[in-house]
């Protein structure tokens, strides 16, 4: 039988790579307009860091790390996220004594054991943001507008950011409180997960996705009931500067993430149109994390967006740009003797940057000028025998049909020339 890849993986091939790349290119492109360096980081670490970063009861760590022995016997797992590994590096390469805020982005891929479905997979890969170094609100408002102008530039419609706060550590205390006690008499009614998380974790209870802990959760306490002063004006701050920036929110109450290291502002953005798995891009604060894994107390804010869900996007709604001709010119040589001297000629170009390419099947003229059209090349570049012998090549617009002479020796130079004028 022939050997598979694994559950949940994807190859990605010529065709769909040109996506990625445009993709890729836009995300480079939007973080350096808002001074954003790259980090990157191992795609493994030790387990530990996700375990204390990510948190003990989160469905990532419970059920779907990847997480193996090394040959030292160190337990390692395969990165499900960014956020842990960056602020890891934080603490680890003394990026605190950098004048702050330290505001890096990554992209890469990523690892969970997850039932694969459509836009969600085993391997995926995340573009993702993290500041840190800075408490206000200000902050918040730059990542969600950034996340925000690169969908705008990509030409995305019909996107929602969803948006809540989820306290600090103090208004949470309260938060648990009310909402255990509201649960209390309805506790059995919930899934054998909640149950769980009644005691450990009650906030993620409002996340279940079971339509019956959604019916008795109906009504339940949200964090933005028990906010403290601080954290209500700084969410109050973070919205009035993103309705100044025209971005489009909606405050969701029960809007929970799935890591346990996020305080204060927590936020997804939605995307129709691509199915179940609507959630592009999540993220929030987490001004205990650095410190939660050794370092200096410091505040955080950042978010990560799948690609694979961008792109099922942007195919859906048809943004990519037409696909640009691959080729400029094809040279069709005739002949052992042309060959040679049209090898050396696209070699030549090729050397100046004009994409060139020839026949490497040895296929007839008719053959090469169909290979020619369907590389979307602007020309083709005849050398026969008998062209070699009057020392010209022939210059045909593919577009139009016009063919022209052009004397040997100045080919290059005429051939460069229409490349640099996009002619
Ligand atoms: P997350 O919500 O777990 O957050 O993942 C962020 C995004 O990654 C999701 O909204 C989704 O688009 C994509 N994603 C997650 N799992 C899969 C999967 N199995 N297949 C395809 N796409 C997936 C985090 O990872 C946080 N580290 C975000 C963050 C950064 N918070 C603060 N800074």
């Amino acid at each position: 039988m022939a050997i598979q890849r694994p559950k949940g993986t994807q190859d990605l091939l010529p065709g769909t790579v040109e996506q990625w790349q445009y993709l890729e290119e836009t995300i480079r492109k939007v973080c350096r307009d808002y001074g954003y360096e790259e980090i990157r980081t191992p795609i493994f670490e030790a387990t530990e860091l996700f375990q204390r970063g990510v948190g003990q009861t989160t469905d990532i760590v419970k059920k779907e790390m990847y997480t193996f022995l090394d040959k030292g016997d160190r337990s390692m797992t395969l990165r499900p996220e960014g956020t842990a590994s960056v602020c890891r590096a934080y603490v680890e390469d003394k990026l605190y004594g950098q004048s702050q805020p330290v505001k890096l982005y990554y992209s890469g891929p990523m690892f969970r054991y997850e039932r694969p479905q459509s836009g969600r997979f085993r391997q995926f890969h995340q573009f993702g943001v993290e500041v840190l170094g800075a408490d206000q609100p200000i902050v918040d408002a730059e990542v969600i507008c950034l996340v925000w102008d690169l969908y705008q530039r990509l030409g995305l419609k019909g996107l929602e950011v969803h948006l809540n706060s989820v306290g600090c550590p103090t208004c949470r205390a309260a938060h648990r409180e009310q909402l255990q006690r509201f649960l209390t008499t309805r506790k059995s009614e919930l899934c054998q997960d909640c149950q769980e998380r009644y005691e450990r974790n009650p906030l993620r209870i409002l996340d279940c996705k079971n339509p019956n802990c959604q019916a008795v959760t109906e009504g339940a306490p949200t964090t933005l009931d028990t906010l403290c002063d601080d954290c209500r004006s700084h969410f109050e701050k973070v919205l009035s500067l993103l309705s100044g920036a025209g971005v489009a929110y909606r405050v969701d109450p029960r809007l929970v993430r799935g890591l346990d290291y996020y305080t204060k502002t927590a936020f997804e953005v939605m995307v129709e149109e691509i199915g179940a798995q609507s959630a592009i891009c999540g993220g929030g604060r987490y001004d205990g994390l650095v410190e939660e894994i050794g370092g200096p107390a410091t505040p955080g804010i950042g978010f990560a967006m799948g690609l694979e869900r961008v792109l099922a996007a942007l195919q859906v709604q048809g943004k990519f740009p037409d696909p640009k001709s691959k080729l400029f010119a094809m040279l069709i040589a005739l002949g052992d003797k042309a060959q040679n001297e049209g090898f050396a000629i696209m070699n030549a170009l090729r050397g100046k940057g004009v994409p060139v390419g020839m026949d490497l099947l040895g296929r007839s003229l008719k053959a090469q000028l169909k290979a020619a059209n369907r590389e979307g090349a602007e020309f083709a570049l005849i050398l026969g025998e008998e062209e070699l012998e009057r020392q010209v090549l022939l210059l045909r617009d593919l577009n139009s049909g016009e063919q022209t002479e052009v004397p040997l020796s100045k080919a290059i130079e005429v051939i460069y020339m229409k490349h640099q004028r996009g002619v």
